[in-house]
C-alpha cells in the first residue's frame, strides 16, 4: 500500500513541474562559415555563426522549440544526443532513421520535452561528418523545486571538446570512403572551438576560465570529437565526478578524467589552491595497437585565478601515457550511480531480450566502378555489429517506414548472436579472410514495449583491438559490468553491479574487451545504436532497435509533425 503522505508529495512535485515548465525557443540558422582556428582561413559549416554553435540552456520539464534553417550546402538534421524524446521520436534527429533530411534551403522545426533528466547532454549534426562543426551544448538545470544533488556551485562552466581539420570535414569523409581506407587524421584537438598553446601557429587562441579563489565550480565537459577519446586533467587540481551523460552519480574524486565521444562528464572544481595559472589539458587515449597515423596532440585552456600578478606562465598537468589503459579503465569502471537523486529508477532484475553483440572492424568488397586503394585488395574498410554492417536506407526514414508499414525498407531480422562464434580477442585472428567480410544489410532489431533488454557488447580484434564507445538514442542504460578478453557467460555476470551502476548512453567498450548494459525499452520509435566513433559509423558500425507500441495513446508513436522534411 502507498502511504498516502507519498502521494500527496508526488502530486504536489508534480504539480510544480507543471507550473514551473517553460518554453525555450530559438533558431538555427546552418550556414558556411569561413574561420581560422589553426593556421590558415577554411570554410566549414556552422549554426548561427560561431564554432561551437549556441548553447541551450534548459530546465527539466520545459518545451524545446528549435527552428532549423538549412542555409548549407549539404542535406542536414540535428541530434539532440541524450534526450529521451518520450513521445516526440521524429525529433530525434539521425537521418534516415527517424527523418529524411532537411534539404539546403529547407527548414524543419524540432520540437520535444526535456523529463526526467537533469545535467549535461549536448546537440549535433547526424548527417555524416557534418557534426564536426554543427554541435554545442545543451544544459538542463533543475525545475524549482528540486536542486543539485551536490553543493551549489559559485558558477557553472561548459568544456567543450572537439576536433580540427585544416579542411571541410565532408570532404575528409568523402576522399575516405571513395578510396575505402581510414579518412586523413585531424590536425588538432579544440577547447571550446580553440586549440590552445601548444600548437605552432601564429593564429592561435585559447580558451580562458577566470575564476575565483576558494569557490567551486560546475564544469560540464562534452566530448564532441570525430576520432578521440580524451584524458583530461587540470594541472594541481583534482576533480569531483557528479554526473555522467545527464545521470548523477556518487561523488567519484579523480584527477584525470576519461571521456569517450558523445559522453558528458560533470565535475566539480574547487579553487583552493595558491593563485595562479594553470592549463587544462585534453589528450587523446589511443587504445589502438599498431596504428601508424593518429593525430596524439595536446589542446589546451587556461584556468586563471583573478588578480594574480601575471609572471609566470600556466603549468602544464602530466597527463597519462596515449596507451594508459588500466588509468582508462580505472576511471570508467569505478562510477557508480547516485541512488538517492529522484530521477534514479532501480535496475530491473527479469530480462526479457538477452542480445549479444560483437562489435567489429572489418572489410566489404570495393563498389563497382570503385577505386580502393588498400589496404587489401579489392576490399574497402567495414564495421560491423554481429557481422551486420548498417546501411541507412536512401528513400525513406525507418520510423516513418516502422510508422506507415511501408516494406523493403529494413528487415527485421538483426540476431541475438553472431552469427559464427570464435575467439573474439585472439589477436592471431585479427586478418583471418573468413572472419572479415561482412554483409551490408539494413538489418534492425525489434523488441516489445517495456521489455528489458541486456546486451553484451564483445569487442573482437578483427583488424585491430580498439575502444569503440557505444551510443544508444532514446534510452539511459544501466552498465552491469566491464572486462577484457572474451565474456564468460558463467562467471561474468556474478560480477554485474545491479545496485548502483552508472547510467548512461554512451559506453567506452574496453579495448579487446567487453561490457554489459541493460535498459527498459520504453520508448516506442526507432533509435539507433551505433559506435560514436564517426569514422566507423560511416563504415556501417550500427543498427536500430525499434521499439514497439504499447496499449495506450501515451505509449504509441504518435503521427509524424506536418513538416517532417519530404524524402
Ligand atoms: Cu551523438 Cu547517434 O549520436
Amino acid at each position: 500500500m502507498t502511504r498516502p503522505w507519498i502521494l500527496v508529495i508526488i502530486l504536489l512535485s508534480l504539480t510544480l513541474s507543471i507550473a514551473d515548465a517553460g518554453i525555450v525557443e530559438t533558431s538555427f540558422h546552418v550556414k558556411s562559415l569561413r574561420v581560422n582556428r589553426l593556421c590558415k582561413r577554411q570554410v566549414i559549416t556552422a549554426v548561427n555563426g560561431s564554432l561551437p554553435g549556441p548553447t541551450l540552456k534548459v530546465k527539466e520539464g520545459d518545451t524545446v522549440v528549435v527552428h532549423v534553417f538549412n542555409k548549407s550546402p549539404y542535406n542536414l538534421t540535428i541530434h539532440w544526443h541524450g534526450v529521451f524524446q518520450r513521445q516526440t521520436p521524429w525529433a530525434d534527429g539521425p537521418h534516415y532513421i527517424t527523418q529524411c533530411p532537411i534539404m539546403p534551403g529547407n527548414s524543419y522545426t524540432y520540437k520535444f520535452h526535456i523529463t526526467g533528466q537533469e545535467g549535461t547532454l549536448w546537440w549535433h549534426a547526424h548527417v555524416r561528418w557534418l557534426r564536426a562543426t554543427v554541435y554545442g551544448a545543451l544544459l538542463i538545470r533543475p525545475t524549482s523545486g528540486h536542486k543539485y544533488p551536490f553543493p551549489k556551485p559559485f558558477r557553472e562552466h561548459t568544456i567543450l571538446l572537439g576536433e580540427w581539420w585544416n579542411a571541410n570535414p565532408m570532404d575528409v569523409e568523402d576522399a575516405a570512403l571513395a578510396a575505402g581506407v581510414a579518412p586523413n587524421i585531424s590536425e588538432a584537438y579544440t577547447i571550446n572551438g580553440w586549440p590552445g598553446d601548444l600548437y605552432s601557429c601564429p593564429s592561435k587562441k585559447t580558451y580562458k576560465l577566470e575564476v575565483v579563489q576558494g569557490k567551486t565550480y560546475l564544469l560540464r565537459i562534452i566530448n564532441a570529437a570525430l576520432t578521440a577519446q580524451f584524458f583530461f586533467k587540470i594541472a594541481n587540481h583534482n576533480m569531483t565526478v557528479v554526473a555522467v551523460d545527464a545521470a548523477y552519480t556518487a561523488p567519484y574524486s579523480t584527477d584525470v578524467i576519461l571521456i569517450a565521444p558523445g559522453q558528458t562528464t560533470d565535475v566539480l572544481l574547487t579553487t583552493d589552491i595558491s593563485p595562479g595559472s594553470y592549463y587544462m589539458a585534453a589528450r587523446p587515449y589511443l587504445s589502438a595497437v599498431g596504428v601508424v597515423q593518429v593525430n596524439n596532440s595536446t589542446t589546451t585552456a587556461i584556468l586563471s585565478y583573478k588578480n594574480i600578478s601575471k609572471s609566470s606562465p600556466p603549468l602544464l598537468p602530466a597527463l597519462p601515457a596515449l596507451n594508459d589503459t588500466p588509468t582508462a579503465y580505472t576511471f570508467s569502471s569505478n562510477l557508480t550511480a547516485l541512488t538517492t537523486s529522484w530521477i534514479w529508477s532501480p535496475v530491473p532484475l527479469k530480462v526479457d531480450e538477452n542480445m549479444f553483440i560483437t562489435i567489429s572492424l572489418g572489410l566489404s568488397p570495393c563498389r563497382p566502378n570503385q577505386i580502393c586503394v588498400g589496404p587489401f585488395v579489392g576490399q574497402q574498410m567495414s564495421a560491423s555489429m554481429n557481422n551486420h554492417s548498417f546501411v541507412l536506407p536512401s528513400t525513406t526514414s525507418i520510423l516513418q517506414a516502422h510508422f506507415h508499414e511501408i516494406s523493403g525498407i529494413y528487415t527485421p531480422d538483426f540476431p541475438n548472436q553472431p552469427p559464427l562464434i570464435f575467439d573474439y580477442t585472439n589477436a592471431s585472428n585479427s586478418f583471418n579472410p573468413s572472419l572479415l567480410i561482412t554483409p551490408k544489410s539494413t538489418s534492425i532489431k525489434r523488441v516489445k514495449f517495456n521489455s528489458t533488454v541486456q546486451i553484451v557488447f564483445q569487442n573482437t580484434a578483427l583488424i585491430g583491438v580498439e575502444e569503440h564507445p557505444m551510443h544508444l538514442h532514446g534510452h539511459n542504460f544501466y552498465v552491469l559490468a566491464q572486462g577484457f578478453g572474451n565474456y564468460d557467460a558463467v562467471n561474468d555476470p556474478k560480477k554485474f553491479n545491479l545496485v548502483n551502476p552508472q547510467e548512461r548512453n554512451t559506453i567506452g567498450v574496453p579495448v579487446g574487451g567487453w561490457a554489459v548494459i541493460r535498459f527498459r525499452a520504453n520508448n516506442p520509435g526507432a533509435w539507433m545504436i551505433h559506435c560514436h566513433l564517426d569514422v566507423h559509423l560511416s563504415w556501417g558500425f550500427a543498427t536500430t532497435l525499434i521499439v514497439e507500441n504499447g496499449g495506450t495513446p501515451e505509449t504509441m508513436v504518435p503521427p509524424p509533425p506536418a513538416d517532417l522534411p519530404k524524402c
